[in-house]
């Protein structure tokens, strides 16, 4: 039996404009790594947290019932383990507070690599409810459009009243996700907090509409339907303010080819849809905007079928 296992679990955007809290998309070449020990004793443990620089990471909790890691870890146990448990070493590849699911990576990566460990490991699709405990402590409320698409790859609808069920979504061919970070923070419970808890029936229907448009696109690989439908009428109006650079960025993707452009989950970060053959243009002209307005940042280019999590090694 093994007793060490090292996971992957990919970045992700959440609600990807169209769907708030349903939708999201796995990226490729960044995310959180989990080492997972089999232990004897009874819970989870955290033996240490690093940060995307490699250095202990100094206020993420390692405290087990305070790091998202360790949540989703414990969840698992206590569904499917035997005894023992194990001890983790969280590796964070993904900005904290980025927009890009980074507390969902460290749940997801936790998850695959314990179970793996496991006497017998569950499918992966099964592993969901478990890491999304981990997100629910870290975000405040039950959305798995970070931990769906980190988990399984992808472009992936989750609606909540459809969990567990999840569905992968066909993405048009040649197209690709860029994602410029701004180098600020955006707190997600604290911006779930913040939104308006109601929503006119004219912007229901318009998001319904473009929700509708959007999908539709994906099955019928309309290019030109896909980029009228990616628009984010209820939630973006409400958070787009805390980022200083998002109309610039906003703008100057729009103007080199991108087919929509919003908020990546709660932002700071900003995604781009477009055609591979315009992304790292694309890409250099959100660095661009926002440097001009006085804030650094950091972009990827992603094909919009990047994996899922993944076992890296099992000794
Ligand atoms: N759907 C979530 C939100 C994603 O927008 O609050 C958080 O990354």
């Amino acid at each position: 039996m093994s007793e060490i296992a090292t996971a992957f679990a990919p970045a992700s955007i959440g609600n990807v404009a169209v769907g708030f809290d349903m939708l999201g998309l796995a990226l490729a070449d960044i995310g959180d790594r989990v080492i997972a020990r089999k232990t004897d004793q009874e819970r989870v443990t955290v033996a240490e947290v690093r940060g995307v620089d490699g250095e202990l990471h100094p206020y993420l909790s390692s405290r087990a019932d305070e790091n998202t890691a360790s949540i989703a870890a414990q969840a698992l146990l206590d569904a499917h383990g035997g005894a023992g448990s194990v001890e983790l070493k969280v590796h964070k590849g993904v900005p904290l507070q980025s927009g890009m699911g980074s507390s969902a990576a460290s749940a997801v990566a936790a998850v695959v690599a314990t179970n793996a460990l496991l006497d017998t490991p569950l499918e992966a699709g099964d592993l969901l409810p478990y890491a999304l405990e981990g997100e629910k402590y870290a975000s405040g409320g039950l959305h798995a459009d970070n931990v769906a698409p980190s988990l399984l790859g992808g472009l992936i609808l989750c609606p909540q009243v459809l969990l567990p069920d999840v569905i992968h979504l066909p993405t048009p061919a040649g197209l690709s996700a860029v994602l410029l970070h701004p180098d600020l923070q955006v707190n997600t419970a604290q911006s779930r907090r913040g939104l308006s808890k109601g929503v006119s029936m004219q912007l229901w229907i318009d998001q319904q509409g473009l929700l509708a448009g959007f999908l539709h696109a994906c099955a019928s690989n309309d290019i030109d339907l896909l980029g009228r439908s990616l628009r984010d009428v209820v939630i973006e109006p409400q958070r787009s303010a805390n980022v200083a650079c998002f109309d610039a960025v906003v703008a100057a993707a729009t103007k080199v080819g991108a087919l929509g452009c919003s908020l990546s989950g709660s932002g700071p970060s900003i995604f781009a849809l477009c055609k591979d053959s315009d992304a790292r243009n694309i890409a250099s002209a959100m660095e661009q905007a926002s440097r001009a307005q006085g804030i650094g940042c950091q972009s990827w280019v992603s094909p919009m079928t990047a994996g899922g999590a993944r076992i890296e090694s099992l000794t």
